[in-house]
């Protein structure tokens, strides 16, 4: 089953409103040739607006970088799925500096991701495991139990517009990055199979599946052409628009066949 690559710039805690909008400006017509692949910039919560105004037309996607399940209520300093809804298509949710940072636990993804699709959005899950743990050969059963929660209750005619991100967290940021087919080996084992033992075939063959973690333009075709990689989520790649372009190229290229 043809899946459309998804490549997301997860751009964290950086980019002021301006420096925002100045950015997806110069990338929008660049980008706007590779039309095969979903193109996603994930801004802060303050230049969302202004970068959704920005990219309005383009083709271009734009995704929150978290949201919380309930519509409205006293939730200092978050921003509800709901209040989203006109502004962006997907939200990222699960990424291991929140899992790390701020508390986020497999319960609290698992809300969001339902309150994300009940208001017609895409999550984008990050999931992935430690050094630690990688060392210690949990690797696939730590990631399975995380896809597992996540997923608890969703239903199957929603996982089409679900996404999972596979970052370990030895390789986010740190230049190292676990190589093409090993990620791809994790991904498979860890990620689709679990969808298909919970939803059937089907639904797991339809899934996108992104790698995350230190991918630049130098070792984003290696992933692009593993069977079971469906794109990428980019952090400090993302921060450039000669690398994000480079990155959306290779992804077009990869899979223009
Ligand atoms: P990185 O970050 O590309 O800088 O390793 C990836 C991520 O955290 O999503």
């Amino acid at each position: 089953m043809a899946r459309t690559p998804i490549i997301a710039g997860n751009w964290k805690m950086n980019k002021t409103p301006a420096e925002a909008v100045a950015f997806v400006e110069a990338l929008a017509p660049r980008a706007a040739q590779f039309a095969n692949v979903d193109r996603v910039v994930a801004p802060p919560f303050l230049a969302l607006t202004a970068v959704a105004d920005a990219l309005a037309d383009t083709g271009l996607g734009v995704a929150a970088q978290d949201a919380h399940w309930e519509p409205s209520g006293a939730f200092t300093s978050q921003v509800s799925a709901a209040m989203l809804q006109n502004y962006v298509d997907y939200v990222i949710i699960g990424h291991s500096e929140c899992r790390a940072y701020l508390n986020e636990t497999d319960e609290n993804v698992n809300r969001k991701a339902k309150a994300i699709l009940a208001n017609g959005l895409k999550p984008i899950i990050a999931v992935g495991e430690s050094l630690a743990q990688n060392e210690a050969g949990e690797t696939v059963e730590f990631v399975r139990s995380q896809v597992s929660a996540a997923l608890d209750g969703i239903a199957p005619e929603d996982m089409a517009d679900v996404v999972v991100a596979y970052e370990p967290i030895w390789a986010i940021g740190t230049g190292k990055s676990a190589s093409g087919a090993i990620a791809d080996d994790i991904i498979k084992t860890a990620v689709r199979d679990t969808v298909g033992d919970l939803y059937g075939a089907a639904v797991a063959a339809g899934l996108r599946i992104q790698y995350g973690g230190s991918v630049k333009p130098g070792n984003m075709a290696e992933y692009m052409s593993q069977p079971n990689i469906d794109g990428a989520l980019v952090g400090g790649a993302s921060l450039d628009v000669d690398d994000f372009c480079a990155l959306i190229e290779i992804a077009s290229n990869a899979k223009d066949n």
